[in-house]
């Protein structure tokens, strides 16, 4: 597996609508999927779009840990996921605003509404159809992962850019909020 070089802000990939797979058992889109997965470890991060390693193809990884969920979190999967073309829709109307970070806007952090239960679905590498239900952290990874396959970046999803603040910083936004996330 090789590690990728990660697209940072203002690449026009970021921006730009991904191209849905055809072909899930191409050895392109199975290499692709490998090498996201390896450079998602190693960043560290918990999710991974492709337009973020250069590659305008609608294809995600992702990973949270069990220590990353909230008390009352449904586990997401074991491992690493990959999914091509993936969608989710909302399970409920109820939004939770938490920490989100990326890998492709190094240092900042800001608050983002997200949808608290999703269900997800998408391509799994063995071509396999999964469709799963994710609830908190695991729901806002998908999110933010699968904007990522529309040209979305978190900053676009802030009620109040007020709520931005680098690493360093980041304590004075969570004299209200209780989970920092790692980037996605
Ligand atoms: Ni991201």
């Amino acid at each position: 597996m090789t590690l990728l070089k990660i697209t940072q802000i203002g690449h026009p990939v970021l921006r730009e609508v991904a191209e849905a797979v055809d072909d899930v058992a191409d050895p392109d889109i199975q290499m692709l999927m490998g090498d996201m997965a390896a450079t998602m470890a190693d960043a560290p991060g918990i999710g991974l779009a492709a337009p973020q390693v250069y590659r305008s193809i609608r294809v995600i990884v992702f990973s949270v840990p069990a220590e990353r969920l909230g008390p009352d979190d449904h586990p997401g999967p074991e491992g690493i996921t990959a999914l091509a073309n993936p969608s989710f829709e909302p399970l409920d109307d109820e939004m939770v605003t938490g920490v989100e970070g990326c890998l492709s806007i190094p240092q900042l952090r800001g608050l983002v509404p997200r949808h608290r239960r999703i269900v997800y679905r998408g391509i799994a590498p063995d071509g396999s159809l999964v469709e799963e239900r994710a609830e908190g952290i695991v729901a806002r990874v998908l999110q933010h992962e699968i904007d990522h396959l529309d040209g979305v970046l978190f900053l676009d999803r802030m009620c109040d850019l007020k709520a931005l603040a680098i690493d360093e910083e980041l304590h004075h936004l969570l004299k209200t909020e209780t989970s920092e996330d790692p980037p996605q």
